[in-house]
């Protein structure tokens, strides 16, 4: 019998016949870290912002952002909206290398150079879109620039700096692999990798043979370099705009979760304790195995109400721990949940503006491989804030949102009560008190 093999199914939905994409304009502004490179579509639309784009290391903003812009069903939403894509310097095609000892800005500065890019162009607000490091981005330019940021969707961020054992584990896994693995490592999960689909051999070949390797490295080590946002529920510095936080549930390993725990015949004995998947790698890779190794635990707060589902995957039996001779094993369990850094973001934000989207079947990149699900919560979040009129949205999104919206969003009427999410795995829809954050998986 022929074996059952796992695939990767990536959404897609180009342009339909008749439909061309909006002709692009490539500007460089000087700013005081240097030239940077943005792409406009579109024309400035009145009392509208703009959507401004942000992308990740490795990528560029067509690399990053192309699948997800040129979705048929995002063209809806998007004819309505002046769109500027940033890339970060030099990373823009056709960039050359930077000389050797250049001075590549901070996380901090790229975001301090996004107020040039909007005086030059004379835009006054901004929708954001950012993935990693370019998440990081805008949300630094949030903070610093509150009234000029109406929006923010936000991918893949990690808010925090690198800790020092983060460092010892990069330090000694730049020992043993390249710079592309390492980004490529940051991007994709383990999994996705090894399974090598079309889309990992298509991303793999663009981190690998990038004529700016070396600017990447730059933008890389900025990344790494990234101070802690500091983010403060109800506290001075916090996101002040209505927030959708998006990860995948299979985004890359470092963020996944773990417990250890005693199993037995009829199942789970009990929990130990819960630690990041990337902590124990790095600690393993620091320090070795075995169960005396397993500790401080990081603790994940609230962790059981964030919906963390086991998946079961055995890691390997380690050593047996106080249940010993009842016939229970003790095992590390890799939990759906592969987004510890965006619970923790989630918990740092306001909840009434802040909506999180954990998306299955999307690996490390849902803007690449899930790009109808990313667009049809994208129009439910220009929704909530009164910019999708609901003739603009389609019949599936017209019903979902006929039980779905507490506050009327009449375009141009623009509320800021809710953000909208979908659950359409199940096909129910998320309830609660509105105003309140919603965790969502689809
Ligand atoms: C856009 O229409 O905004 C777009 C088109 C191609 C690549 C990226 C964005």
């Amino acid at each position: 019998m022929a074996e059952l093999q796992e695939v990767q199914i990536t959404e897609e939905k180009p342009l339909l016949p008749g439909q061309t994409p909006e002709v692009a304009k490539t500007h460089s502004v000087e700013t005081p870290y240097g030239s940077v490179t943005f792409t406009v579509y579109g024309t400035p639309k009145p009392k509208r912002p703009a959507i401004l784009t942000y992308h990740d290391v490795g990528l560029n903003y067509k690399s990053c952002f192309q699948p997800l812009f040129q979705f048929g069903d995002m063209q809806e939403i998007i004819q309505n909206f002046v769109r500027v894509h940033v890339d970060a310097p030099g990373m823009e095609e056709g960039a050359p290398v930077f000389p050797l000892g250049y001075q590549y800005p901070s996380l901090d500065q790229l975001a301090d150079m996004i107020p040039c890019i909007l005086q030059y162009l004379n835009f006054s607000t901004v929708i954001g879109v950012g993935v990693g490091a370019g998440a990081y981005i805008l949300s630094r330019y949030a903070l610093t620039h509150p009234d000029m940021v109406e929006g923010l969707v936000l991918i893949n961020i990690d808010p925090n700096a690198k800790g020092w054992m983060d460092w010892a584990a990069h330090k000694l896994t730049g020992l043993t692999s390249s710079i592309p693995e390492m980004i490529l490592g940051h991007l994709f999960s383990q999994e996705e990798l090894s399974g090598n689909s079309e889309l990992i051999q298509k991303y793999r070949n663009i981190v690998t043979h990038a004529p700016n390797l070396e600017n990447i490295e730059l933008y890389w080590n900025s990344y790494n370099n990234r101070r802690d946002l500091n983010l403060e529920r109800g506290g001075a510095v916090t996101l002040k705009c209505p927030v959708m936080l998006v990860v995948g549930d299979q985004a890359p390993h470092e963020d996944a979760v773990v417990s250890r725990e005693f199993w037995g015949g009829r199942g789970r004995v009990g929990v130990l304790g819960w630690w990041s998947e990337g902590y124990l790698a790095k600690r393993q890779a620091l320090f070795g195995t075995g169960r005396a190794t397993m500790g401080p635990k990081r603790l994940i707060p609230g962790k059981n109400e964030m919906g963390m589902g086991l998946m079961g995957k055995e890691l390997g039996s380690g050593s047996l721990g106080p249940l010993e001779g009842r016939g229970h094993r003790e095992y590390n369990v890799i939990h759906s949940a592969s987004c510890l850094h965006q619970v923790e973001c989630n918990s740092k934000l306001d909840p009434t503006q802040t909506s999180f989207l954990k998306m299955a079947d999307s690996g490390g990149q849902p803007q690449l491989t899930q790009p109808g699900k990313l667009t049809e919560a994208f129009k439910y979040f220009l929704q909530g804030m009164g910019y999708m009129a609901s003739s603009c949205m389609t019949r599936l999104s017209r019903s979902r949102t006929a039980s779905l919206t507490s506050a009327a969003s009449v375009d141009g009427n623009r509320s800021r009560s809710r953000t909208l999410s979908q659950s359409s795995e199940s096909g129910t829809l998320p309830s609660g008190p509105p105003g309140h954050t919603m965790e969502v998986s689809c």
